[in-house]
């Protein structure tokens, strides 16, 4: 049958949750157009965690906030592109379909608890409204459900803890409250933007278990933005390098740590601290990191790699398929050169 699907493509597109292709996200201010997002792919699957990860300015953020449609507009405006979730495009929703599907298929948690959660409500109060909202408990149903999903995250004293207000929890604690929240509504897709980065090491190691956990009972997606290679290890299957707006390296957790393709990525692996050391930030790799509204013309990372060539300065390069599932924006990835 003409143009009809293998098996085995129809099994990986019934997992499909999130597609993102050619997103382009841009800001106009007076210093020039910030092509903050420019040309995104990635897609994630269900039940897998999707690691972006690059340094700091790259588009992470903004990605999240395009796919959530929460994207300040002016001065940004998404462009181009399409965010295919569950098979519709979310960018061509009306604005109360995306806010039906906001916090309930598709849920996210942020660096900082604090700046999600309202400072003068009740914890109780406000995991309860998503069940009000999204599920259409009555008041005493929904309290229930609130005290069930803290006793989830392992907070102790879940019936006294719903009568606190944020600022009556620890920095960890706040976090759990914002995973029951996430998790509320049993989404397809959690977006979790440096969800422990703001933790000291140890709550950041069990908040990171606790996620694991329940995404692994729910089959949830998880797009996990993080600066720290050491999280990249700990819970991605997939990870999506970001530089400069696009995504530059695309591959299984594996090889990216064993076999880097691009410069890049393999530039962020040495600036790390030799294995066992505490510190898996990425923060000191050489060069400046780019100008989003003063980019080269032809290959952004031109100017900071070491194996630049005059190709590299004319010409942009394309996305290279290296093997089935490693992907690579560069004309002389590093594996190809060894060959
Ligand atoms: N509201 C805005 N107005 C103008 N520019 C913006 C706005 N929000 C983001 N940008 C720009 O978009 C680019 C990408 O920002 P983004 O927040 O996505 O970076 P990031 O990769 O999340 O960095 P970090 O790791 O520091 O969180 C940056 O150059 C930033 O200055
Ligand atoms: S295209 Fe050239 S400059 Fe860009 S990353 Fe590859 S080798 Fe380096
Ligand atoms: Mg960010």
């Amino acid at each position: 049958m003409a143009g009809a699907k293998r098996p085995m493509e129809r099994r990986e597109d019934d997992r499909l949750i999130l597609r993102v292709s050619g997103l382009k996200t841009y800001f106009f201010t007076t210093e020039g157009v910030t092509k903050a997002v420019d040309g995104l792919d990635f897609e994630v699957r269900k039940g897998e965690v999707l690691g972006l990860v690059g340094e700091s300015g790259c588009g992470k953020s903004v990605t999240a906030l395009s796919i959530l449609r929460l994207v300040a507009s002016p001065p940004g405006r998404i462009l181009e592109g399409r965010i295919e979730f569950m098979g519709k495009d979310l960018l061509r929703l009306s604005d109360r379909e995306i806010r039906k599907i906001r916090g309930s298929k598709i849920s996210m948690i942020f660096q900082d608890p604090l700046t999600s959660l309202n400072p003068v409500l009740r914890i109780g109060y406000q995991l309860s409204e998503v069940f009000r909202y999204h599920k259409g408990m009555d008041r005493m149903k929904s309290l229930r459900e609130s005290i069930r999903m803290l006793k989830t995250t392992e907070i102790p004293s879940p019936e006294e803890r719903v009568k606190n207000y944020p600022h009556e929890m620890s920095g960890g604690m706040r976090q759990r409250a914002m995973i029951a929240m996430a998790f509320a509504c049993e989404p397809s897709l959690l977006i979790a933007d440096e969800p422990t980065t703001a933790l000291d090491v140890t709550v950041q190691a069990q908040v990171l278990k606790l996620m694991k956990e329940i995404c692994r009972e729910q089959e949830t997606a998880i797009l996990l933005i993080t600066h720290d290679m050491g999280v990249i290890a700990n819970m991605c299957q997939r990870v999506a390098v970001m530089y400069a707006g696009r995504v530059v390296e695309y591959t299984n957790v594996f090889t990216l740590f064993s076999e880097p393709a691009h410069p890049y990525t393999e530039a962020l692996l040495k600036s790390l601290p030799r294995l066992g050391a505490k510190r898996t930030r990425l923060d000191s790799i050489e060069g400046q990191p780019p100008q989003l509204h003063r980019l080269p013309p032809a290959c952004p990372f031109e100017p900071r790699c070491e194996y630049s060539a005059a190709r590299c300065k004319e010409e942009a390069p394309g996305v290279t398929c290296l093997r089935e599932g490693h992907e690579v924006r560069c004309h002389y990835p590093i594996n190809g050169k060894k060959e």
